[in-house]
């Protein structure tokens, strides 16, 4: 497929903001600082996201099992991970305009006026501070969570003992983040608040190596099973002046964004770090006994760790798509069929009364199993359009004819092919189109 170009990434904003996918902020009072809103088609897809990712990392297996722990905690969590101390960025101001900048990204001039008179950097945390409880004091200090990863480790001894698992087994979470960056931009590619889909995969330390290009296979995999093209993807391992404080090696899943090749996803083999040094902190044993070999160990963690929002843009990208049908252009998203919004339109041929029973009717028989729309203004040509635009696999077409036969029309987005179905057969016939 061509790569995604800056065009392409106008087009696709301009969509969102149109339709209904992604709102600006705060907008009616100008906008705050590249935050946004997922409006009605949005809220769907993004959840779309998250949950082929919870199906694939929890529902089909037996070695995963899920966790939602809180955005706030202890400030001994980020102090003993490392955060505090090291979850810093690089920061320069410029003297001349006073804005600032992050210096691995700009060299030794400012892109704002030009000039070279700019500090020397200085490290920036880019954890968002608050404060818990009446008092804005240092005791009553907390942090917004940066990754969802901790609240995993934290967790490892409780869920170890209720969930009966043994390594290797792993923890999986999604949920917002938050990070204070200096540059975020590129729309919801780097913003302050995001969504994050992590796994913490603990295994014994002789596997960390195996369990590493499991999952490095793994994730790839997932995005080209939900339809994004190989050729947009590639796996790059990082440098070793790139890695984490806690790190011993990471390989990201990158995606080939309008500006160049970019992190989608990051895989990394953390060791032992995170569970040491929290069993360092707090004083508790954070480690496997295994009793059939009479052995402790504490284990290495495999994490592949994704973006939900970022990843929902890049498949917005690699979806939006042209082409003519019957001499008119048309712009069509093809998402994959488990991450379109809606699944279904029910769209009655015109808005005659006598249609309207016949075909709610039909949108009711269908809610139960899907997410439908409904729309029954314009012309049946302009309705399928605003349907391909969005991304919707199936349009149902109720007609006049129904009224004699209870059937109506499939058509699909993709092959433009219509049939004829019964009423009574039609969710098991949508429920087999869409299980492709
Ligand atoms: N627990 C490991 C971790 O958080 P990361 O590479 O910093 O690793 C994982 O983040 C993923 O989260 C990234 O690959 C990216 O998709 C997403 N992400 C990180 N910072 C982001 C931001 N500011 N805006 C949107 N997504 C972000």
């Amino acid at each position: 497929m061509d790569a995604p170009t800056p065009e392409l990434m106008e087009t696709v904003v301009n969509l969102c903001k149109r339709r209904g996918f992604v709102f600006p902020s705060s907008e009616i009072y100008g906008g705050f600082r590249s935050t946004y809103d997922y409006g009605p088609l949005g809220v769907l897809l993004l959840r779309n996201v998250k949950d082929a990712w919870w199906r694939s990392m929890v529902q089909l297996r037996d070695d995963v099992v899920g966790l939602d722990a809180a955005i706030l905690s202890s400030p001994r969590v980020w102090e003993a991970s490392g955060h505090l101390a090291n979850f810093t960025d690089p920061l320069v101001d410029c003297r001349s305009c006073k804005e600032r900048w992050r210096a691995d990204h700009i060299g030794d001039t400012c892109p704002n006026c030009g000039s070279k008179d700019l500090t020397e950097p200085r490290a920036f945390n880019m954890m968002f501070k608050t404060f818990v409880g009446p008092v804005e004091e240092g005791a009553s200090v907390a942090y917004f969570r940066p990754e969802t990863a901790q609240g995993m480790f934290v967790n490892f001894a409780n869920v170890l003992q209720t969930s009966r698992k043994k390594p290797p087994f792993g923890i999986a979470q999604t949920g917002k983040s938050f990070r204070n960056e200096i540059t975020p931009g590129n729309f919801v590619f780097r913003t302050r608040e995001f969504e994050q889909m992590e796994l913490e995969f603990f295994v014994p330390p002789d596997e960390a190596g195996t369990w590493f290009d499991y999952w490095c296979d793994e994730r790839l995999r997932w995005y080209t099973d939900l339809g994004m093209p190989a050729d947009l993807l590639r796996l790059r391992p990082h440098d070793p002046e790139e890695l984490s404080h806690y790190s011993t090696g990471t390989s990201d899943v990158e995606f080939r964004y309008p500006w160049g090749w970019g992190e989608l996803e990051g895989i990394a083999n953390r060791t032992d770090f995170d569970l040491t040094a929290h069993s360092d902190a707090s004083g508790q044993r954070l480690e496997y006994f295994d009793q059939a070999t009479g052995t402790r160990y504490v284990p290495h963690v495999i994490e592949p760790a994704a973006g939900a929002t970022r990843t929902m843009m890049a498949f917005l990208l690699a979806a939006y798509d042209t082409d003519v049908v019957n001499d008119e252009p048309r712009t069509v998203l093809r998402l994959h069929h488990r991450l379109a919004p809606y699944k279904v339109a029910v769209l009655p041929l015109s808005k005659k009364e006598s249609l309207t029973p016949t075909a709610r009717r039909v949108l009711g028989l269908l809610q139960p199993h899907f997410m439908c729309d409904y729309d029954e203004t314009q012309a049946i040509g302009r309705r399928y359009r605003r349907q391909d635009e969005i991304g919707t696999p199936f349009c149902v077409t109720v007609d006049f004819d129904t009224l004699d036969d209870d059937a109506v029309t499939i058509r699909d987005r993709d092959s433009l092919e219509q049939v004829r179905v019964p009423i009574g057969a039609l969710v098991a016939e949508l429920q087999g189109r869409l299980a492709t």
